[in-house]
């Protein structure tokens, strides 16, 4: 293994399965995969899920992740959940996955302040930023990067910012935007290399070396293990791939060779 830092492997289920498919997935899951104390198998099922799940996973096999919560602990918001409410049933929350910046219309404050929650209570963020098609066309990459990562960080002091996971997830490499594309392992090694940087400014050295920075675009079973071995990515955030139990269980294989 070349990095010090874990391996993340990630389902994103989005909103797909019910608690029942959701659970055979799991035991079928728990059945054929064996993990090890540098590679965290992580499932995000739909909210529904999470409390049934919890009962039922292995912490020390699998942790579980919300897809989405709201930022503020209680009150009057009908049809809200807070982090608050589900934090005993996960250890993970995602933030700012560009299905909700772009079809939920979450904005910048609301990221920062579901980053901040969730790290007041105890639950790792998973930070989603990356461009769309039409930043990359333009040039604005690097100033789209840049600044979702200083919004999203906006509230978190340096003592707590190594309990974030950055997300590199480009919009135009996710399956579920039109005309989808493979992003290329250069593309990807440029972008954690500016966020590596970037935490260095606002954070320090020591601070970038330590987070944790995933990749999100489209991964599958024949993929993945070219997108593990891009230099600084510690694991991927996987939609579609794994929704099949088979090519979640390649892609599980292949982070476990990369480690060897
Ligand atoms: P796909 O793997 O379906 O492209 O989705 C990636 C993603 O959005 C992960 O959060």
């Amino acid at each position: 293994m070349t990095s010090p830092r874990k391996t993340y492997i990630i389902a994103n289920w989005k909103m797909n399965f019910t608690p029942g498919q959701a659970s055979l997935y799991l035991q079928r899951l728990s059945n054929r995969v064996q993990t090890s104390r540098d590679l965290q198998v992580i499932l995000a099922p739909s909210t529904i899920s999470l409390q049934p799940l919890s009962l039922q996973i292995n912490r020390r096999q699998f942790k579980l992740a919300a897809q989405n919560f709201y930022w503020r602990d209680f009150g009057p918001y009908t049809g809200e959940t807070a982090i608050s409410q589900i934090r005993s049933f996960v250890d993970y929350a995602i933030v700012g996955h560009s299905e909700r910046r772009y079809l939920f219309h979450e904005s910048e404050q609301d990221i920062a302040a579901k980053v901040a929650a969730a790290i007041r209570n105890g639950v790792t963020p998973i930070l989603c930023i990356g461009e769309t098609s039409f930043e990359r066309k333009n040039g604005e990459t690097k100033s789209a990067i840049s600044a979702q990562l200083h919004e999203g960080l906006h509230d978190i002091s340096a003592e707590d910012v190594d309990k974030v996971i950055i997300a590199y997830e480009p919009v135009w490499a996710i399956s579920s935007t039109k005309n989808a594309r493979p992003a290329k392992p250069a593309d990807i090694a440029d972008a954690q290399d500016l966020i590596r940087k970037q935490i260095a400014r606002l954070y320090g050295k020591a601070t970038a070396e330590k987070i944790s920075v995933l990749y999100g675009g489209s991964v599958n079973a024949d993929t993945a293990a070219g997108y593990l071995a891009i230099p600084g990515i510690d694991g991927l955030l996987v939609g579609d791939a794994s929704l099949v139990g088979d090519s979640f269980c390649s892609i599980i294989e292949a982070a476990k060779r990369y480690q060897e």
